[in-house]
């Protein structure tokens, strides 16, 4: 694992676009894994003025984002696909039908799992998977527990989870489960690049370093992965 101490947000996001867009450099066919959250907006912004400066291409694209709410419709502002669209997919020429998503208003939620799951094994999964991190050290949805799911699931979103992400639901209760990616899909990905920034990622980025792996904290799962770069700001790493 790479880890890259930076100053602030911004010289993070930097970072991380530029990951990104050499991977599309080096393979204009990219499968890019995305993730959604505060963390990647500053990549998304950079991203789009790269594709404005002409430096990056996303025709050939295709990407695979890590998770969804359950219930929510796609058309939902609170949806991951509504923040994909609004920060990404509507501001860069990357094709509609090379976008995904799970579908948080699949009526039958496991088979919605199912197709992603066989979706994800069809493209032979993330060329780079970009991660953040929750508080409680979940990645994608993959919440904290005795055992985690390998593939693409319904979960039961945790506390902490409900906490950090109800700010965002100011009219209405959020939703209270998700699909996400398990730690298979996602640990099948060539590459991950995982981000953090600000103090209250702190704990989940010091376990990360203390190297002991546990299903009580998903990211420590990212030490198994031979080329995973770690990119944090200097509050996400000295607490
Ligand atoms: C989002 C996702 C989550 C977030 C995490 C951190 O697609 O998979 O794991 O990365 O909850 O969220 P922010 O970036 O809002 O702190």
């Amino acid at each position: 694992m790479k880890i890259q101490v930076l100053k602030d947000y911004g010289e993070m996001s930097r970072a991380g676009a530029e990951i990104i867009a050499e991977t599309v450099r080096d393979n204009p066919r990219a499968v890019l894994g995305l993730a959604t959250g505060a963390t990647p907006e500053g990549v998304y912004d950079v991203l789009v003025e790269k594709y404005a400066a002409g430096e990056i291409d996303f025709s050939e694209v295709t990407t695979v984002n890590l998770d969804e709410y359950c219930p929510i419709e796609p058309s939902d502002d609170q949806s991951y696909r509504y923040f994909m669209e609004k920060h990404l997919f509507s501001r860069v020429n990357i094709r509609p039908e090379n976008t995904n998503v799970p579908m948080g208003n699949a009526a039958d939620p496991a088979a919605e799992a199912k197709r992603y799951e066989e979706l994800l094994a069809s493209l032979g999964y993330a060329d780079l998977q970009l991660l953040g991190v929750g508080q409680n050290g979940h990645i994608g949805f993959n919440e904290p527990a005795a055992a985690l799911f390998a593939e693409t699931h319904l979960t039961p979103l945790t506390e902490s989870t409900l906490a950090a992400n109800s700010i965002y639901f100011t009219d209405r209760a959020m939703p209270t489960e998700a699909l996400t990616m398990g730690m298979a899909s996602i640990l099948r990905a060539k590459r991950i690049l995982l981000l953090a920034s600000g103090k209250s990622k702190h704990a989940a980025i010091a376990r990360l370093l203390e190297g002991e792996i546990s299903t009580e904290c998903p990211i420590t799962f990212l030490l198994l992965h031979p080329n995973c770069t770690v990119i944090c700001d200097r509050a996400a790493y000295e607490g």
